[in-house]
């Protein structure tokens, strides 16, 4: 049986690079070698794709903006997908499948499913429409309140709107202090703070707004985070539940990546009924989203009240050796290995029939 190739792409356009990077590390080698040939290819922070044709085991604390040639996928369907561009020549590579692992902008929003969708080649995870969805949190909570799901309230503000911040501060006095404030777009806790007072929230969607255009402002939840991963095409499955416990005073970028006092507990030590509910809305966020593939949902258990509030769904969830995602499913008995097998078969059996 011939192999599969596998176009792993990483890196990319967003501010969540770096974590990319991690993740990628880790896909990249738990993509089971006998069946599959991997083609890495790094997107550099300026938006140049690099395709990279060696060992893939090489490019692991290589200088990624060195290794590499020009490559492209062209939405062209004549041309073949994903072209190497040498000596101003573009030619197939012959990808059957690409796995995006980018987080973020430019990568989990539907922009290169979309291209993906125009080039022919099937992708691995959500498709254009559930990942642009799912990336932005305003859409995700309106679709996730149509469905019936509770979510903490929020306020949708746009960046314009700052010429009226006495507006802004009028429409948001429902939620009450502390709040939360989050560019609608992003990832990795980048541009979120905890606004104490109303001069804090304004300084806090000075910071959102350096992200997205567009914010929401959410009622803090006082409670404990829980996490839950959903594998799966037509008939997706959750994942145990998992728990995690940030080290600062709530779960942002250093808590999550630089900080060793972070911790996940999976599974979270919690009462099977509330962890077969949180299961139970991990699978219904995913419906709602029309997502296929993988994802990760993430949920407060509100203290005193035992409410499960959900807060966002992940379509590229992280891969890197703290990450939820493979953890789950690991607590489920799924190897790293078996979990990239079964995405990219996901991928290939959805590309063959829609
Ligand atoms: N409404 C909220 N109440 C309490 N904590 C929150 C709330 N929203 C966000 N947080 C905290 O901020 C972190 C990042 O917010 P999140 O919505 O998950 O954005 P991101 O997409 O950046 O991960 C969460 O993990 C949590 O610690
Ligand atoms: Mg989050």
């Amino acid at each position: 049986m011939s192999k599969t190739t596998v176009a792993v792409l990483f890196g990319g356009r967003s501010t969540e690079h770096e974590v990319s990077i991690m993740s990628a590390m880790n896909v990249i080698s738990s993509i089971p070698p006998e069946k599959y040939y991997v083609l890495p290819i790094y997107i550099t922070r300026d938006g140049r794709w690099l395709l990279y044709e060696g060992a893939a085991e090489n490019i692991r604390g290589a200088s990624l903006e060195k290794i590499g040639v020009n490559c492209i996928v062209s939405p062209d369907l004549s041309h073949g997908g994903l072209l190497r561009i040498v000596g101003g020549k573009a030619r197939p590579v012959g990808a059957d499948v690409v796995f995006p692992v980018l987080h973020g902008k430019n990568g989990e929003d539907g922009t290169v499913q979309g291209l993906c969708e125009l080039a022919g080649i099937p992708v691995v995870g959500c498709g254009a429409l559930s990942s642009a969805v799912s990336m932005d949190k305003a859409f995700t909570n309106l679709i996730a309140k149509a469905s019936g799901i509770a979510h903490t309230p929020y306020v949708v503000a746009h960046r314009n709107e700052m010429g009226d911040t006495a507006g802004i501060l009028r429409r948001t006095r429902k939620l009450g202090y502390p709040c939360f404030v989050k560019p609608a777009n992003a990832g990795s806790s980048v541009g979120v703070s905890k606004a104490g007072g109303k001069r804090e929230l304004i300084a806090a969607l000075e910071k959102a707004f350096e992200h997205d255009r567009k914010a929401i402002i959410e009622k803090a939840v006082a409670g404990r985070e829980l996490e839950c991963a959903v594998l799966g095409g037509d008939e997706p499955s959750a994942s145990p539940v998992g728990e995690v416990i940030s080290a600062a005073e709530f779960y942002d970028y250093d808590a999550k990546y630089h900080n060793d006092e972070s911790r996940a507990i999976v599974p979270a030590d919690i009462p099977e009924d509330k962890a077969e509910e949180i299961r139970a809305a991990a699978l219904a966020v995913f419906a709602a989203v029309d997502g296929s593939g993988m994802a990760r949902a993430d949920f407060f258990l509100e203290e005193g009240t035992g409410r499960v509030l959900f807060n966002e769904i992940n379509t590229i969830p992280g891969f890197t050796a703290v990450s939820l995602y493979p953890a789950l499913w690991r607590e489920a008995g799924i190897t790293r290995e078996e979990l990239c097998d079964r995405l990219i078969g996901i991928a290939l059996e959805r590309g063959r029939r829609d």
